[in-house]
Formats: structure tokens, C-alpha cells, sequence
């Protein structure tokens, strides 16, 4: 036990003597010690001091895959002082980690190319585009010294829209169907229904909480409140502004279907507040290579194949054209299940079934939708936030970032499964078209007269990458690729449960790194 492990001991003595249980559990919190305190998993990065005295050093690495699992494996190990190479197949680093600003170009495996005329400051962060607070990633900014400002994943001004009836705003929605449910729920507490399961002490509790909750009144009844919103909002003087008109009938409200919206806002991961770098996703990826070191990090570099042996690891690539080899002492193979299968290597039958089918890489798309003016600021006063629809374009987000700017890129769908295969079967051009056709019908002409230019992704059809996450189908699969191959190490979201997060790529590389380093010192 360390000295201020000890010190700490004592004051949370002392606390407790004094204080009682309450006040040292309090403290506790305070000091990040009580089961309040939501932490990442411990990680301590391999140091140069490590070595002293061992009679060993740090060896030499070479990473498959320039994404955020395989440059934080190389930015973590070099900082013990491992040789690491990164091979990156495509010309930027990040792997999904993609944004697109003014003059990003990208072709797609039909061929299709696409280059952004989205003006200066403006971006749609393709892959990646929220982060929550007890991200790692967060921590990775902090560290990188990345900027980070809110990403507004919840607003309760946006818009629900269900095919054939009118866009409502979310907190419109809310108070009908938060109102209806409690009026529900109260009525039958009133009748007796719940008299078998709830004293009357809860009883009355619970209709404390409804009538806060769905702002219900006189007989339990939900009649509306200005938890709606207005259609004009109070003003000076006399003006109480005008309330919407409403609310629809209970038995309206949950045909329309809005109440299947709120999930999102409840998630673990999901929740406000949320989080987005200042600039675009993409600076997380261009921090991290800066560290790493631009050197160590081979660009166009396509793995042609894995040679794994009892005292090294050889990975032959072709750059430039020239196929060249690699071999160090250990590897960390960080591409997507779906693309490591298909690279040669003497791993064995079992580690290529397990990256082939073990794992499902399943489509997505965005596209991002620049408009000459900010109308949803100027005339809806949406300042961020997701739409949802049940439209096939299933989410429109409007952009978190420069607020009141000349223009903006608002997300026009945002899909996955089947919605997104539709979408990324089409040319841009079309995607384009349809994106508007059915965006029109939330917010009007404007949608298509407003429209400046697009840039769409579907990552089921990009290059390197083949998909926008890939889900484990079986445990034995999951637990085999948990585990070196040889000299090879697996890493990314993939192999974490946090999937389709950049968390679950910084996670894995830190727990291949780990294990690297812990061999590197026991051997
Ligand atoms: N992280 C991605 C996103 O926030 C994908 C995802 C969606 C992952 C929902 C989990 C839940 O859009």
C-alpha cells in the first residue's frame, strides 16, 4: 500500500468517526471511490521505467490497421518506447473515424466518387459523431489535447414525424404521452386496481409522482399543460401567448405512435449530455497520428499477409506497389473481422472462421445535407438535435456546431439494416434525391430549394472497411479472438461490448497492449 493510499485510509477514518456512515460514505463518492463513481476500466500504460533493471526492452510492432483501436496501440506502446509501424490501407487514417469537409474525396467498391463542396467550417462526421461522459474517448481528448464542445443528442424542440401525420415537437409528445399514461395510472390507483400490490402510503406516493410527472390535474384527468409548447410564447405586458391547440385525444396520441421516440434519451450511452470534438471527429484521429508519429504510420499500405512464428511475426504489404515485408515481434491485427479474414496467415482454420463468420459487419449510412441557410434555426428555432421519423431515412440531426452561421450540414439520414442497404444501393446523386424527396415531407420545399450540395457514406460499400460495426454471432468466436494468435493480438470495437463506439476501440487496444506488454516482461 502506498503512502497516499494510507493518508487516504486515515481521512476516510477520521470522516467516518466524525461524520457517521452517510458522511463517509459521501466522501467516499468525493474521492472516486464508492460505486457512484462511474469509471473506465483501470489502465496503466507501459512506461520506459518498466524496463529498468529487467534486462529487457521494448520490442518492436507492427499494427494492421490505422483506425482508433490500431493508432491507440501504437500511441500507448510507444509510450514505453516499442518500435510500432502502422500499416493503413486507405490515405487517411481513422478508419471509420471519417469526416468530410470541403475537397474530401471518397469512391466506393461500385466505383461511385464523391467530392465534398461543403464550405469551409462546415463537416459531417460520417462514422463516429457523439460521444458520452464517461467515454474514454473523453479522456483520449483531454490527454491529445482535442477540444470538445456539446453534441445536442436530445432536444426537446425537434420534431417526431410519423408518415402521414404532422411533425410534433418532441416535448409536445412528451407532455401528451407522459400526461395520458399518468392520467391512466392514477385513475386506476384511484379505483382500487393496484390495492394488492401497493399500501396506502404507496399509493399515495405514487399519485404525488403522477401528478408531478404528467402534469395532471382535477380528477386525475390529463387536459394539456404548457409543457406543450405555444404556437406563440408568452410575452411582456398581458401576454400569455397562445398555447397550442390540444391535446388530441388519448386514444389519438397513441395511434400516432410518438410515444416510441423517448427511448434514446434514456440509454446508458445515449443520454445527455453528449459530447463532439471542436472541428470534427476526425481531430480524435489526427491527434493520435501526430503522437504516434507521422513516421510510424504507412499510408496506402494494403496487408497482403500474417506469418506467425515461434520468435517473430512477418506481415508482407504492398505500397506504392511494391510489395514489402515487416517483421517484428509481435502484431496487433486491428482491421474489422470481415477484412482480417481475408488476409492470409498461418493462424490456423479456426482463427479465420471466427473472424468470418463469428461476426456479423452490419450496413450504415449518413448523408450529410448542406443548406445555404440555417432554417431550422431561423424559422423552426432548432439549435441541434435529432428528428425522428419513421420515414426511411429514420433520423435527421441538425448540426451542434456554429450555430447561426451563414450555412450548415444537416445529417439527412442517418439508417441502418435494410434502410441503409436501399440507400447505399443508390448512386450519391439518387441518394441525394431520395434523402430530399422524403426529408420534404417534415420540413417542406425548403428542403430541396435550400440545398447546396451532399456527400453520402454507406459503410457497407467502403473501401478497407465493408461495414459499420460488426456484432459477434457466437461466444467461442468472441472468446478465441480474445486471445493471441501466436505473436498476433486482435483489436477493436469489435471485440468489446461496446460495439459501434469509439470507446470499444480505445478499450480493446488498451487491453492488447496489456497483454503485450506484460509477455514483453515476463519473457
Ligand atoms: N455509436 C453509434 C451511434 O451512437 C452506433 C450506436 C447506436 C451504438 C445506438 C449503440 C446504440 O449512433
Amino acid at each position: 500500500m502506498s503512502d497516499s493510499d494510507l493518508t487516504r485510509r486515515r481521512f476516510l477514518q477520521a470522516v467516518g468517526i466524525s461524520g457517521g456512515a452517510g458522511a463517509l460514505f459521501a466522501t467516499m463518492g468525493a474521492l472516486e471511490l464508492a460505486p457512484a463513481n462511474a469509471a473506465t476500466p483501470s489502465f496503466q500504460a507501459p512506461r520506459q521505467s518498466d524496463f529498468h533493471l529487467t534486462g529487457r526492452a521494448a520490442r518492436k510492432v507492427v499494427i494492421l490497421g490505422g483506425g482508433i483501436a490500431g493508432l491507440t496501440a501504437a500511441y500507448e506502446l510507444g509510450k514505453a518506447g516499442y518500435d510500432c509501424t502502422v500499416l493503413e490501407a486507405r490515405a487517411v487514417t481513422g478508419g471509420r473515424n471519417l469526416t468530410i469537409r470541403g475537397g474530401s474525396a471518397e469512391t466506393d467498391l461500385d466505383g461511385h466518387t464523391q467530392r465534398s463542396t461543403f464550405a469551409p467550417g462546415n463537416y459531417l462526421n460520417a462514422g463516429p459523431a457523439r460521444i458520452a461522459q464517461w467515454m474514454v474517448t473523453l479522456d483520449y481528448c483531454r490527454e491529445l489535447g482535442v477540444p470538445i464542445q456539446p453534441f445536442v443528442n436530445a432536444n426537446a424542440d425537434a420534431l417526431i414525424y410519423n408518415e402521414g401525420g404532422a411533425p410534433i415537437r418532441l416535448r409536445t409528445a412528451k407532455a401528451d404521452v407522459y400526461g395520458y399514461v399518468s392520467e391512466l395510472l392514477a385513475k386506476a390507483t384511484d379505483q382500487g386496481a393496484l390495492d394488492s400490490t401497493l399500501t396506502a402510503e404507496d399509493k399515495q406516493r405514487l399519485l404525488a409522482f403522477l401528478e408531478d410527472f404528467g402534469d395532471i390535474g382535477e380528477g386525475h384527468e390529463y387536459t394539456g399543460s404548457t409543457r406543450r409548447g405555444f404556437s406563440r410564447y408568452p410575452g411582456a405586458g398581458n401576454d400569455e401567448g397562445t398555447p397550442l391547440p390540444g391535446p388530441p385525444s388519448l386514444s389519438d396520441v397513441f395511434a400516432s405512435n410518438v410515444g416510441h421516440y423517448f427511448s434514446g434519451e434514456f440509454g446508458y450511452d445515449q443520454a445527455m449530455m453528449m459530447f463532439q470534438p471542436v472541428g470534427g471527429m476526425d481531430r480524435i484521429a489526427a491527434a493520435l497520428t501526430a503522437a504516434v508519429g507521422r513516421r510510424r504510420v504507412r499510408l496506402g499500405a494494403r496487408v497482403l499477409g500474417v506469418t506467425s512464428r515461434a520468435s517473430d511475426v512477418t506481415v508482407t504489404f504492398r505500397q506504392a506497389g511494391r510489395v514489402q515485408a515487416i517483421t517484428a515481434d509481435f502484431c496487433v491485427a486491428a482491421l474489422p473481422p470481415n477484412m482480417m479474414a481475408r488476409v492470409p496467415h498461418n493462424l490456423g482454420a479456426n482463427v479465420t472462421a471466427a473472424l468470418s463468420s463469428g461476426f456479423y459487419p452490419g450496413p450504415a449510412g449518413k448523408i450529410g445535407l448542406e443548406y445555404r441557410s440555417r432554417w431550422w434555426e431561423d424559422d423552426l428555432r432548432i439549435y441541434g438535435g435529432i428528428t425522428q421519423t419513421d420515414l426511411d431515412l429514420n433520423q435527421v440531426w441538425y448540426p451542434s456546431y456554429d450555430f447561426h452561421a451563414p450555412r450548415g450540414v444537416v445529417v439527412g439520414y442517418y439508417n441502418f439494416g435494410e434502410q441503409a442497404e436501399a440507400y447505399g444501393a443508390l448512386t450519391p446523386r439518387a441518394r441525394t434525391a431520395r434523402a430530399v424527396e422524403q426529408g420534404v415531407k417534415i420540413h417542406g420545399e425548403r428542403y430541396r430549394s435550400g440545398l447546396a450540395s451532399a456527400f453520402s457514406v454507406a459503410w457497407h460499400r467502403m473501401p478497407y472497411l465493408e461495414g459499420a460495426w460488426a456484432f459477434a454471432q457466437d461466444v467461442n468466436s468472441y472468446e478465441l479472438l480474445q486471445q493471441p494468435a501466436g505473436r498476433v493480438y486482435f483489436a477493436g470495437d469489435w471485440l468489446t461490448n461496446a460495439v459501434a463506439w469509439q470507446h470499444g476501440a480505445f478499450l480493446s487496444a488498451r487491453t492488447a497492449v496489456t497483454a503485450i506488454h506484460r509477455r514483453v516482461l515476463a519473457t
